[in-house]
């Protein structure tokens, strides 16, 4: 008997396997979204396709989704469309049973997406751009990537801009004239009009079409973790449009979807200055933690803890956004966001001196994707006060996402910690109770892109494809000699001292990244015989003295 070969699939987190629809599917498909769409129609509700299903995208396409006109009835229909790659394909029958496709611990998402697709079926999802033809609106949620070439020079790093490129040749070869796209992805300042327009103008010239496109963009704010859909709707929101219509049109459309009532819109003269907006809040949130790294290293060797010095700077009203950086500075954005700025002044702006102008920027970028290698100077010297190595030791790091109490490991500083460690030599485990996979070690070699994992960037990375998240900490715990404090995640928090060594069978190496010790659990990991570091927390040597003079002579223990 011949074996014929499985159809190509794409597989979900929960390894559900989704065949790939093939070209015979294509017309079966756009009929049914076409049905819908106008069956919607005919009920007054105006057609939005949101394209790209990701972390934003799904999230969007429901809030619209869900959105009422003023008679409190739904006044949108809403095509959400994925491309249908083997990675991502899976997104769209799951949404279609009315799932999300993106974990959130925002327990409204799963909710929402509930209710727009299966009760008031106001949502759907397809993977047949021609449903673009269909549509008064698009709202553009792929993602623009900064791909970077080395670890600590973003400099020499580029945007990667292919999908929303290929997504705006789409849209303009499917559009209706009068039909709004609306721009969401972050973008290099300058894509807009300069990048986007031009294509959609071409697409139409190639069509007979002699009107302008309606182009706008509106950048997200979206914040993962439990206000993720407030994050979205509830929140302020900056909005341009290429010209006078454009703006007249993004401005009606997000008064419509989003509650602007009670979080203003802001309305700017240009896309570029919206583009820049996005761009230049992320450059300041990525440089005000970069700027905390040094004296994070100051407070180490001077005896200060800097958790400290931040809460008593955080007393002044001026000054209350101040924030510890942790092990690195991840998230989607912020390692990004400024190097789209960097590398838009140059290759869409023309303009040479890019490095002269642009310091502070890259710096802080650089700085914070560089400051988890320190956490790996820090377990060595605190083995090392225990007569111990590296390499060969069991290390426990607690903490995958990039920050507390959420999922998302994109970025994450953590990863660093554990590939510097891993060269040295160490045997890593990792715990964090609200990652199920850590994708980023799991599937290294193509994952989040093939051969751009920050795996490139250190030796000795092959054994992490076969570490899994562990769920149960006293297991993680059992015979390690080092824990790795790295995201203070709610659970993390509770930890007490005694149980760590306990778990641990004996005393170990404790290196604190988030300032998660208060200083009695350091004084009693002390007393317990085990050894204490910090990112920017100089006092614990303090604390050590006084737990070691306070002990009867002779007692052995150092
Ligand atoms: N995730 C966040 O926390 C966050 C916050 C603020 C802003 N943003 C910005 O929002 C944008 C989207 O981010 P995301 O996190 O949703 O990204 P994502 O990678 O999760 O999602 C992008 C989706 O678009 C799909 N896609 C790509 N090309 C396509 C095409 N031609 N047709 C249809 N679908 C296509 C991809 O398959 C993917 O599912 C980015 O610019 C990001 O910077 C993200």
């Amino acid at each position: 008997m011949q074996n014929t070969p499985e159809p190509p699939s794409s597989v979900s987190p929960a390894n559900e396997h989704f065949p790939l629809p093939g070209r015979a599917d294509y017309a079966t498909e756009f009929a049914r979204v076409e049905t819908l769409a106008q069956e919607a129609r005919s009920q007054g509700k105006e057609v939005v396709v949101v394209m790209g299903l990701g972390f934003v995208g799904a999230v969007m396409a429901a809030i619209v989704a869900d959105s009422r006109n003023p008679d409190g009835q739904p006044g949108k229909f809403v095509i959400g469309c994925q491309r249908p790659s083997s990675r991502s394909f899976w997104k769209i029958p799951l949404l279609n049973r009315g799932e999300s496709p993106v974990k959130a611990e925002d327990p409204e998402v799963e909710v929402l997406i509930h209710r727009c697709v299966v009760e008031n079926r106001t949502l759907t999802a397809t993977y047949n751009g021609e449903c673009l033809g269909l549509a008064d609106c698009v709202v553009v949620d792929v993602q623009c990537d900064y791909t970077k070439q080395d670890l600590g020079n973003m400099r020499t790093g580029e945007a990667d801009m292919a999908a929303l490129e290929a997504t705006m040749r789409t849209i303009g070869e499917h559009i209706r004239p009068s039909c709004l796209v609306l721009i969401e992805t972050t973008v290099a300042p300058g894509t807009t009009e300069f990048v986007a327009w031009p294509i959609l103008k071409k697409a139409f010239a190639k069509r007979g079409i002699t009107s302008e496109p309606v182009l706008a963009h509106s950048f997200e704010r979206v914040m993962p973790g439990r206000e993720y859909v407030a994050s979205i709707r509830d929140f302020w929101r900056v909005c341009a449009g290429c010209n006078d219509e454009a703006r007249a049109r993004v401005e009606k459309f997000l008064r419509e979807v989003l509650n602007t009532q009670d979080f203003p819109l802001t309305i700017m003269d240009r896309p570029i200055e919206s583009e820049t907006t996005k761009i230049v809040e992320n450059s300041y949130r990525a440089a005000i933690l970069a700027y905390l790294n040094e004296w994070s290293l100051f407070a180490e060797r001077n005896g200060v803890d800097l958790i400290k010095v931040i809460k008593a700077i955080k007393m002044r009203p001026t000054h209350s956004n101040i924030i510890f950086p942790g092990p690195g500075v991840g998230g989607y954005c912020l390692p990004k966001d400024g190097g789209l700025g960097y590398w838009a002044y140059r290759h869409i702006l023309g303009f040479e001196d890019g490095d002269d102008v642009f310091r502070i920027t890259p710096t802080a970028i650089d700085v914070n994707d560089t400051r988890g290698l320190h956490v790996a100077e820090l377990a060595r010297d605190a083995l090392r006060n225990m007569g111990r190595y590296i390499a060969g030791a069991e290390i426990l790091i607690c903490g995958a996402s990039y920050r507390q109490d959420v999922g998302d490991t994109r970025y994450s500083g953590s990863e660093i910690v554990v590939r510097k460690l891993a060269e040295m030599g160490a045997e890593m485990r990792v715990h964090d109770p609200y990652v199920e996979h850590w994708y980023e070690l799991e599937n290294q070699d193509d994952y989040p892109v093939k051969g751009l994992s920050w795996e490139r960037f250190f030796r000795n990375q092959g054994e992490l494809s076969h570490i899994r998240v562990q769920t149960e900490l006293p297991k993680a715990l059992a015979g390690v000699e080092a824990l790795i404090l790295a995201v203070p995640h709610a659970p993390y928090l509770k930890l007490s001292p005694d149980d760590v060594v306990n778990w641990a069978g004996g005393p170990i190496a404790i290196v604190d990244c988030f300032g998660l010790l208060p200083d009695e659990k350091i004084r009693r990991y002390f007393e317990l015989g085990c050894e204490v570091k910090g990112l920017g927390r100089g006092h614990v040597q303090r604390i050590k003295e006084e737990v070691r003079n306070a002990r009867p002579q002779g007692s052995g223990k150092n």
